[in-house]
């Protein structure tokens, strides 16, 4: 089946890995020999993908990196092939979406194993670009919000004033729309209003902020940050002595030390960091929320496996089209 890899470091098979071994782009490459994956285990699905995603900085996913060869792409949709499911969550013909836990992607492939307790079954009114821009953002915003940071799924107790960044990225306009849903206030900073203001109005956000311009802000319960770098470094200015930040960016595991180091943090604070996980929990949730219409994702640009690379690429660059890249498969 064809599928694209990341190359290992050397012909024995040594695989990238923190720190200062983060895979190129250029070791991504498209195969046409690789082995159709088998199910094995109990709870695992074989499905024929049929589209996946694009995320910035997936090299960076130290996670991947125990296999010598790594099959990116944790976003799913597809059909199921086979089935080792005692449960009978599923069956053969089913199309499903979800996904996959981030040590092991697979879905840049014609086929992948998921398990069932990564996937759930599409709305059939979403195609598969349309459904598979949802699983892994709107699971990241999901249990950034609710089971890290602990907000209120609805702000009756008390609303908090919340700050994203990136908030127009693939993430932040999923942390917009349920922190927004849950009745929170909601700044949506990024680093150009004039490019992203009306976007991010559309989406929910109560006010709009560049980088830039934090010093101009009423102080925040709540940052979730999705960028990372000197933007996250600046967003302790913002925050109440006792609120809370979380960040997931990928560069950012360590930062809690790091900025301790460099007297930039603030005792109160409760500092955080996350990798999302598969839930088929989560993934209920944000179905019903996606079939009632309460949160949309957005597709930014289809490709083909073949162009994956370049794709990739292109994640790292700041483009007007709000949205996800799509590998159709
Ligand atoms: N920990 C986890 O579980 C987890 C899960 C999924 C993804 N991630 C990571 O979370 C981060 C955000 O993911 P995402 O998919 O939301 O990213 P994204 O949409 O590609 O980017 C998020 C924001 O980053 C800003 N940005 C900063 N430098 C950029 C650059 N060189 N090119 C383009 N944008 C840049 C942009 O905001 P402005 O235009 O406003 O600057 C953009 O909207 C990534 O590092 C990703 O790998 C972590």
């Amino acid at each position: 089946m064809k599928a694209a890899r990341v190359r290992p470091t050397s012909p024995e098979g040594k695989p990238y890995g923190f720190p200062g071994n983060v895979a190129p782009s250029s070791a991504i490459e498209i195969h046409d020999d690789v082995p159709k994956p088998q199910i094995s285990k109990p709870g695992e699905l074989l499905i024929q993908v049929k589209a996946s995603t694009v995320y910035k900085d997936n090299l960076e996913w130290n996670e991947l990196y125990p296999p010598s060869h790594a099959t990116l792409g944790n976003d799913f949709a597809g059909i199921v092939v086979a089935v080792h499911d005692s449960e009978q969550y599923f069956r053969v013909g089913d199309h499903v979406y979800g996904m996959t836990h981030a040590n092991r992607g697979g879905a840049w492939a014609e086929y992948a194993i998921v398990t069932t307790e990564e996937a759930v079954k599409k709305p059939d009114n979403l195609s598969w670009e349309e459904a598979v821009v949802i699983p892994g953002s709107a699971i990241t915003a999901d249990q950034a919000l609710f089971r890290h940071v602990g907000l209120e799924t609805t702000a009756q107790n008390g609303q908090k004033r919340v700050l994203i960044t990136g908030a127009a990225g693939g993430i932040g306009m999923f942390l917009v729309q349920f922190a927004v849903l849950a009745g929170h206030h909601v700044i949506a900073a990024s680093s150009s209003n004039e490019r992203n203001e009306a976007f991010l109005r559309s989406i929910g956000a109560h006010e709009v902020v560049e980088y830039k311009d934090f010093d101009t802000l009423d102080k925040v319960d709540v940052v979730v940050d999705s960028v990372g770098f000197q933007v996250l470094a600046d967003c302790w200015k913002v925050i109440k002595p006792d609120g809370t930040l979380l960040s997931f960016d990928a560069c950012s595991w360590g930062y809690r030390e790091a900025h301790k180091e460099k007297g930039i943090s603030k005792e109160g604070v409760r500092a955080l960091y996350m990798i999302a996980e598969p839930s088929r929990e989560s993934m209920a949730r944000i179905t019903e929320h996606v079939a009632k219409g309460n949160i949309k994702g957005r597709v930014s640009k289809v490709v083909s496996l073949n162009d994956v690379r370049e794709a990739y690429e292109s994640a790292h660059s700041r483009g007007s089209a709000h949205g996800r890249i799509v590998v159709l498969i």
